[in-house]
């Protein structure tokens, strides 16, 4: 098939998703599919789409404009079907103050916390350290600052006039203890826990831990309790079906194995597809090697 590959894009998350759209449109040609690569990086890519009219498009972009609900209208206008989530779940999804609405209502399990602007979560300590506060509608980390116990002020670059990763800020308690994520594949089901080490100079699982080799180490199936695991893989199951998505999705959780507490933080509609990224490996450990897996997400496009 004719299949157009939309990659990088406009928000900070641009370099991972050139990274996702190189691997998945090389895949794709791999699998014997005719494959042309867009960057919206500016509004005619719109033409630009209309004039390869694709039998469908393969959405690689993460965060602002292309994972948050507004690339899939478009599509839906377009009528072309795409990977991934729909208009509505895609954009509920970004926004993780809205999304923790829609889980609360599910009965799943959350951090506590409070929707703020940035510069409200700079004045004083928003709640009793440790706290994190993040951008309410990023990914890959971007943005994000622990604050920890004993610290005398919340970040001051909430205060920064270049801040670019919009007014809101959620503040929610820091869950100490583990990193872990589960891939979730419509119809197919939870994939496997992942719990992820952080191996960079940074003490938590930042945009460099993501993304620089070496800078995680990833163990998949987790080495936490069989009940936990089961607890983990139902609630990205019903996140998943919470928010009405389609296609692959990834659950990121924390779990604090001193209280027993676990706390669901998001569902990521377009899970990163880079080399050191988890969804791939997870379909790995469950006999599905990278192809396979574009092939099923396309497979799985519509509108
Ligand atoms: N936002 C990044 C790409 C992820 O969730 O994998
Ligand atoms: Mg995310």
């Amino acid at each position: 098939a004719r299949v157009a590959v939309l990659l990088g894009g406009l928000s900070p998350e641009r370099p991972v998703s050139l990274s996702s759209g190189r691997g998945c449109a090389d895949a794709l040609r791999r699998l014997g599919h005719d494959v042309i690569e867009i960057d919206p990086q500016n509004p005619g890519w719109i033409a630009e789409l209309q004039d390869v009219a694709p039998d469908a498009v393969f959405n690689a972009l993460h965060g602002e404009w292309g994972e948050d609900g507004r690339t899939q209208g478009v599509l839906d206008y377009l009528k072309l079907p795409y990977t991934h989530s729909s208009m509505l779940a895609s954009a509920i999804a970004m926004d993780k103050d809205k999304s923790k609405a829609v889980f609360a209502q599910a009965g799943l399990p959350l951090a506590n916390g409070k929707l703020m602007h940035r510069l409200d979560a700079a004045k004083a300590h928003p709640m009793p350290a440790p706290y994190v506060v993040k951008p309410n509608a990023q990914g890959s980390s971007v943005g994000i600052f622990i604050v920890r116990e004993g610290a005398n002020r919340p970040p001051e670059q909430l205060l920064d006039p270049d801040w670019t990763f919009g007014e809101e800020v959620l503040v929610e308690e820091f869950i100490d203890g583990k990193e872990l994520t589960v891939a979730v594949m419509h119809g197919r089901g939870a994939l496997a826990v992942t719990e992820i080490f952080v191996t960079s100079d940074g003490d938590w699982y930042d945009f460099d831990a993501k993304y620089a080799e070496g800078g995680s180490r990833h163990v998949v199936p987790a080495d936490i309790p069989q009940t936990v695991a089961d607890q983990c893989m139902r609630a990205a199951e019903a996140a998943h079906h919470a928010l009405g998505c389609r296609g692959v999705t990834r659950a990121d959780f924390r779990y604090d194995p001193k209280r027993d507490r676990l706390a669901l933080l998001e569902v990521n509609t377009q899970p990163g597809m880079t080399p050191t990224s988890l969804t791939p490996e997870q379909a790995a450990y469950a006999g599905m090697s990278y192809d396979d897996l574009v092939a099923w997400i396309l497979e799985d496009a519509s509108w």
